[in-house]
């Protein structure tokens, strides 16, 4: 029986009412969803897709927090997939500027070692604990994957263009996750930002972390929380001088 996730802050005494659907679509579940295929270049495709779960997908869309995820992962098929899936974003000029650091298995506690290692070094009063924690921190997903935003000079497409598309990845990861059964959430933390760590990623002067997704199964259903109010952000443009 799934259990509510438990945010700081929010005291949850008993599970919330499940209903079918949400039992349905809100969880994980080990059978593996038929994957889709991929369009050829040059196929027609259809330019509007009616679908009540992609809307259901998208309206009840929550981040599952790290520390309540736990294994399976997503099989090195779905990983294939998820990654198609999330590359499959609009890029000016069609220049992709995004690439994926993908971490699974053992390359999780060899990333961990590392960080371990830059943080000691940053802060060398830290205990145990807390460097342990470093150590472990892409432990805490079966699947880690650093959308790193690589834009390029380009005569059409501006380089605040470019950027956004690695945020378009990044949803779009979090959706085909959520779609496949998994969890998700899209974290930077401090190493998304970190130049010491920069370099052991790999990563150019150019290059910047746009997020590292953690992915994996849980048994928790997140709680709704409160969403930014469309009440002071949406206005009806008209314009204001009239002649
Ligand atoms: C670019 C980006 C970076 C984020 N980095 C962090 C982070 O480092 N730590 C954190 O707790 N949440 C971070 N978040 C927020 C979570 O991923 C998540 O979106 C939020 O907690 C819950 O919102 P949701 O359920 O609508 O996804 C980040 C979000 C974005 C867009």
């Amino acid at each position: 029986m799934p259990y509510p996730c438990d945010y700081p802050g929010k005291k949850i005494k008993k599970p919330l009412p499940l209903t079918k659907t949400s039992m349905l679509m809100s969880q994980s579940s080990n059978i593996p969803l038929p994957l889709p295929g991929s369009p050829k270049d040059g196929d027609r495709l259809n330019a509007a897709h009616p679908n009540a779960e992609t809307l259901h997908l998208l309206s009840h869309r929550r981040s599952t927090v790290v520390k309540d995820m736990r294994e399976p992962g997503p099989s090195e098929e779905e990983v294939g997939k998820l990654l198609t899936l999330a590359a499959r974003v609009p890029d000016h000029g069609k220049i992709g500027p995004w690439r994926f650091l993908v971490f699974r298995d053992s390359a999780r506690a060899r990333f961990g070692e590392r960080l371990a290692k830059i943080f000691t070094q940053k802060e060398p009063a830290a205990d145990e604990t807390r460097i342990d924690f470093e150590r472990e921190r892409f432990l805490r997903a079966p699947l880690v994957i650093g959308v790193i935003s690589s834009p390029v000079p380009h005569p059409k497409a501006p380089h605040w263009e470019q950027i956004m598309s690695a945020g378009a990845v990044c949803q779009n990861l979090l959706i085909a996750a959520n779609a496949m059964g998994y969890a998700a959430q899209w974290l930077t933390e401090w190493y998304g930002f970190d130049d010491d760590v920069a370099k052991i990623l790999g990563l150019s002067e150019s290059e910047k972390v746009a997020g590292f997704i953690y992915i994996g199964s849980t048994d928790c259903q997140p709680l709704e929380r409160r969403r930014p109010s469309l009440t002071t952000r949406v206005q009806f443009w008209t314009d204001p001088k009239s002649d």
